[in-house]
């Protein structure tokens, strides 16, 4: 099972690797339009951070545009995994870049059958948006698990990526579902750590421990 950061900061992911968790990091042109520089910087910069797939999403709304940026996206860092809105030119662009060996998969993306005509095209990941499902009052977790079980039942091996997660309690479903990857925000994933009865427990052992000093003795014994 994979986790992502979700963000266009390389700051960020440098803050939150060396907890050792992180496999990649996912962005979106929201996310790039708030960093002070231009799209390749950003993707250049967190190039730089990760040694693991880089989500980087297209602008273009039509499949020869998306191509374009697509190539241009996968010269800009060896680990770049192209996001392809799921809308109809997306997959004609979706079908050309695998066909030329780029590695693409489909975003924006709230169906199980967005997801399976994705996977039939071949993508390397699907990113259904989980939090904005569950922000509209549909059952966001309930459409991933059914797109898990679509793509267990074909075969498909198509990396389920839960997106747009917005708590400890989506992420739980997720978890328990099998996804393959989640990703995160990078408060997100601060959040994953948390828990109130660690810090007081925590709290309660120094305490009980009352200052008795370091259990190793100081440096200069
Ligand atoms: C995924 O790759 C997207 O960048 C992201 O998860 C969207 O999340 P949001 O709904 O919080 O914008």
């Amino acid at each position: 099972m994979r986790l992502y950061i979700d963000t266009a900061s390389a700051a960020a992911v440098a803050e939150y690797r060396p907890y050792g968790v992180i496999d990649g990091v996912t962005t979106n042109p929201s996310l790039a339009a708030a960093e002070d520089t231009s799209y390749r910087e950003t993707v250049e910069r967190l190039a730089t951070v990760t040694d693991g797939p880089l989500f980087v999403q297209v602008l273009a709304e039509d499949a020869d545009g998306m191509v374009a940026e697509a190539r241009a996206y996968d010269e800009w860092a060896d680990n770049v995994r192209v996001k392809i809105p799921a809308t109809a030119p997306g997959y004609e662009a979706l079908d050309r870049l695998r066909s030329e060996g780029i590695d693409a998969g489909i975003t924006v993306l709230f169906s199980v059958p967005q997801a399976v005509l994705a996977a039939k095209n071949d993508a390397t990941f699907v990113a259904p948006y989980v939090g904005r499902l569950e922000d509209a009052g549909e059952d966001g977790t309930a459409v991933v698990a059914g797109i898990q079980e679509a793509f267990d039942v074909h075969g498909f091996e198509t990396e389920l990526l839960a997106a747009s997660v917005r708590n400890r309690s989506q992420a739980t479903a997720l978890y328990r579902a099998g996804v393959d990857a989640i990703t995160l925000p990078p408060d997100g994933i601060g959040d994953q750590f948390e828990h109130h009865k660690t810090s007081e427990g925590v709290s309660g052992f120094h305490d009980d421990w009352d200052g008795r000093g370091s259990p190793i003795g100081d440096a200069d014994e």
